[in-house]
């Protein structure tokens, strides 16, 4: 942990933050489609006004509505004639997930970037769980991106040329992710302070961004993923009383010192992969400092990308192959439909509409939705 702060410190001493105003570098966004979730506080906020101010289409994919609907109007009160499209989603549902996802396939005609920057910081001393039973850091940090990511490549690739970028963090050095027990189903007391979790799934969003760049070499999609450095947001709200006194950098609200970023700055790599023209041909890399970070994509294992992917597949009900298919967003929505029309509270998708030969999969898929409804659409 220590050297992660000293690094993100060194580099942080004597860099000069990205000008906003200055868009020369920058591809346009007028009139493009952006989706940002969590995009009701800190860097997500930040990001949303910088898209508006370029005259973009802004969809605030949110879990508190109220907030959301509170920046709006503030962004509002600035650009009166601003484009911005409050939609409910809350990460930690996959539910609530797939119907964020249908909203924007039936409301708009593709998605130009994606920004998946809503993020979670546990430090409970038990794993904690949500309702469906996934491990909370990873639900909300990785899956529901993961889930919210594929149901939108359709579109995505409709909107091509198009960016996904992915908010992981320098924190993923901290700890592993285990494919074989990516939902901490081995784990129960985590003891003191105990941040494996949130960086594990850090880890994961990662890998993702460098699974998903090469599962789409061949099209305009381009993938990214960064840690914005530390920044003084609301992600620290949960961590104890105690820490938050201490005069930690990006912990405590006042500890406005050099090493802490204004929101505003700390925007900046999210901005540069979302925009900038130099790294419109990359894609699956890591940056940090809004340049390239060389040694995190180092880091991001070919191997470890591929496992993490598959067991993501699984705990997310999403297959690549299904949702990289033609006229998948058509068929998404006529099942998802006809699925929620059909269905009440708790009931089960019969496994007949998938066909006898899945039902092995269903079974499987049983066995981790115990709650859930198995609207899947494998
Ligand atoms: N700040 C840093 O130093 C730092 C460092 C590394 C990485 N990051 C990453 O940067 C991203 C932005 O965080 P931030 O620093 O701007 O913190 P923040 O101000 O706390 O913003 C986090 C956002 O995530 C949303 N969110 C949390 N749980 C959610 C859920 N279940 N469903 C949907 N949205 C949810 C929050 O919405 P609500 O209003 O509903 O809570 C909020 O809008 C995160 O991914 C974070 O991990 C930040």
């Amino acid at each position: 942990m220590t050297g992660t702060l000293v690094s993100l410190l060194k580099n942080r001493i004597g860099h000069e933050f990205l000008d906003f105003e200055d868009h020369s570098n920058e591809e346009s966004v007028e009139g493009r489609v952006v989706v940002i979730t969590g995009a009701n506080s800190g860097l997500g906020k930040v990001v949303c006004g910088q898209m508006v101010a370029r005259g973009a289409t802004v969809i605030m994919a949110c879990r508190d509505m109220a907030k959301a609907d509170s920046v709006s109007s503030e962004i509002k009160s600035i650009f009166p004639t601003a484009q911005l499209h409050l939609l409910k989603l809350d990460l930690s549902n996959l539910d609530s997930v797939r119907s964020c996802a249908v909203n924007i396939l039936e409301k708009f005609p593709h998605v130009n970037i994606l920004i998946n920057n809503a993020g979670y910081f546990g430090v409970a001393n038990t794993v904690e769980r949500t309702k469906n039973g996934l491990e909370k850091n990873l639900a909300v940090n990785h899956l529901g991106h993961f889930l919210l990511t594929l149901l939108l490549l359709g579109h995505l690739k409709k909107g091509s040329p198009s960016r996904i970028v992915c908010i992981g963090s320098s924190n993923y050095k901290w700890s592993i992710p285990n494919p074989d027990d990516l939902n901490l189903q081995s784990e129960v007391n985590l003891g003191l302070f105990n941040v494996a979790p949130t960086s594990k799934s850090k880890f994961c969003v990662m890998l993702f961004a460098k699974e998903l760049g090469k599962r789409l070499e061949a099209t305009q999609v381009k993938t990214y993923s960064l840690c914005p450095g530390l920044v003084d947001t609301g992600l620290f709200e949960n961590f104890p009383w105690l820490l938050r006194c201490l005069e930690i950098p990006g912990i405590n609200e006042d500890a406005h010192v050099h090493t802490v970023w204004k929101h505003n700055d700390g925007a900046e790599t999210v901005m540069y992969c979302a925009l900038r023209k130099e790294c419109s041909q990359e894609s699956g890399k890591t940056y940090r400092f809004a340049r390239y970070w060389p040694e995190a994509d180092a880091d991001m294992d070919e191997d470890l990308a591929k496992k993490v992917w598959t067991a993501s597949e699984k705990l997310a009900g999403v297959k690549f192959e299904e949702v990289n298919s033609n006229g998948f967003d058509r068929k998404f929505l006529r099942k998802y439909k006809s699925n929620s029309n059909e269905l009440g509270q708790g009931q089960k998708v019969i496994p007949m509409i998938l066909g006898p030969a899945y039902k092995n999969k269903v079974a499987a898929l049983e066995s981790i939705y115990t709650n859930d409804k198995m609207d899947l659409f494998i």
